[in-house]
């Protein structure tokens, strides 16, 4: 197996940004995410963890790239949902996540999808989905993608006993609200995204983005 080349943080994203001067594809990001190991020191200003919720905590954004860490408890899981129909990878930096892939079968408003901007408006009540694979991705493991044909997961700490864990995501482009699932009553409905903390400092407990994040935030 090759070895992967230990990188900090900023030289990441150094590189990520180079990606941005022609097309960005998911293979041309998936095979460099694969090639490094990002040091947990240059991370350390980026991990917040909350007993309530997993923390979203921004690292770079521009109009094209937007990465973040994100950090679980024990049991802290998503909701299933879509990626408004950007591309995104992740590296689990600590710890183990499990991932299962969802395919979207139908709805009674499949009409919702012809939007501009947006990968659905959502609102429907009888959406049916499928689990297509679950997956299990620890640290120095696979780099996991969803994308245009896949873009449908729910992202779970796979530890069932005390471990955090800590993972790394790229979007492109930055996503600020997507399609969340309510599995049980089969509805769908459109979240906005929140930060726990930008650029290593907490978000305020009052600012608007926080206060308004949802019961189960989506990645
Ligand atoms: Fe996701």
């Amino acid at each position: 197996m090759t070895s992967k080349r230990l990188i900090s943080i900023d030289d990441f994203i150094e590189k990520l940004r180079s990606f941005e001067q022609s097309l960005i594809t998911r293979d041309c990001v998936l095979d460099f995410c694969s090639s490094i190991q990002i040091t947990d020191s240059s991370l350390d200003p980026y991990v917040f963890f909350d007993d309530k919720f997993y923390t979203r905590n921004l690292i770079y954004r521009d109009d094209l790239v937007e990465v973040m860490t994100i950090c679980w408890q024990p049991g802290q899981k998503t909701a299933v949902h879509t990626h408004n129909g950007q591309l995104c990878w992740m590296i689990t930096q600590r710890g183990s996540l499990g991932v299962v892939d969802y395919k979207w079968i139908g709805c009674d408003h499949p009409e919702y999808q012809n939007v501009v901007g947006l990968d659905c408006v959502a609102g429907s009540e009888h959406t049916k989905l499928e689990v297509i694979r679950e997956i299990e991705a620890g640290a120095g493991g696979p780099v996991l993608t969803a994308d245009k044909l896949q873009t449908i997961h729910r992202l779970y700490n796979l530890s069932d006993r005390k471990e955090r864990a800590i993972s790394i995501h790229v979007y492109s482009r930055p996503i600020d609200s997507c399609v969340a699932f309510d599995m049980e009553n089969q509805r769908c409905y459109r979240r906005q995204l929140a930060y726990f903390s930008k650029y290593g400092e907490a978000a305020p407990k009052d600012d608007a983005s926080v206060t308004a994040a949802p019961f189960v935030q989506i990645t």
